[in-house]
């Protein structure tokens, strides 16, 4: 369960407040999988990193699993960052010195889990790459790294996969590839997903959709979600 209560966060220009979020609030139930639109500069990467705790509110509660993350140590919010939250990101922001097996294996390293080989080869098997194990990232194409990736955010078996436009960098066919994995992957394990798109293709895929505007959210119907 992730919560977000009364979360209000500004940045400053100069002397020019600009409120991102404004008494923000949002409840998303385990397993559940959420589209937010939103226009550019609207706050939709602010409020995930707020989310993975890379970035704190000025003010309110982000409730994982019931424990405010605002109120942790920075370093107790890198470690439930470390365990809890998968990123996906638009430029797929795989480590370029390293291989894909080297990739899924660092955020294994980081949590001190077990059995390493064996879940890199299962998850590089779920999303289709399973013999791309000694393969740098600049030798896949936008889609295979991407699938990469999906694998890197889903390894540490996190409760909550948060996607920032992960099709925004693919062309449409390939785009859509990575909407089907996800919707097999991460529905398959139950995860809770936030993902950030201006893609309507995703939409089926969705619990829920919302739009940030002004600081705030709103809820659309399934049918009618327009940008
Ligand atoms: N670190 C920062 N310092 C100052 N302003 C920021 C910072 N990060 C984001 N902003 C501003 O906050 C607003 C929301 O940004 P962002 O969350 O990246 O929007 P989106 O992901 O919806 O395009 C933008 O106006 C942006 O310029
Ligand atoms: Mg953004």
């Amino acid at each position: 369960m992730l919560e977000l209560k009364n979360v209000s966060k500004d940045y400053y220009e100069g002397s020019r407040k600009h409120s991102v979020l404004k008494n923000f609030e949002l409840t998303v139930p385990e397993g559940e999988i959420i589209i937010l639109l939103g226009k550019s500069g609207s706050g939709k990467s602010t409020l995930l990193n707020i989310i993975s705790g890379i970035d704190v509110p000025d003010s309110g509660a982000v409730k994982i699993d019931g424990t405010d993350i605002t109120k942790l140590s920075e370093k107790e919010r890198t470690l439930t960052r470390r365990s809890k939250i998968g990123f996906i990101f638009q430029f797929f922001n795989l480590i370029p010195t390293l291989t894909v097996k080297e990739n899924l294996q660092l955020p294994l390293e980081l949590n001190n889990d077990d059995n390493q080989d064996e879940r890199i080869i299962s998850m590089l098997t779920e999303v289709g790459l399973p013999e791309r194990a000694d393969t740098y990232p600049d030798k896949l194409s936008g889609g295979e790294q991407q699938r990469i990736a999906v694998a890197r955010a889903l390894i540490h078996n996190p409760d909550i996969i948060l996607a920032d436009e992960p099709t925004g960098n693919l062309d449409y066919d390939t785009g859509l590839q990575i909407v089907d994995l996800l919707d097999r992957v991460v529905k398959k394990k139950g995860k809770t997903m936030i993902m950030v798109t201006h893609s309507r293709d995703v939409i089926g895929l969705a619990d829920r959709i919302y739009s940030l505007r002004e600081g705030r959210l709103t809820e659309s119907a399934k049918g009618s979600a327009v940008e």
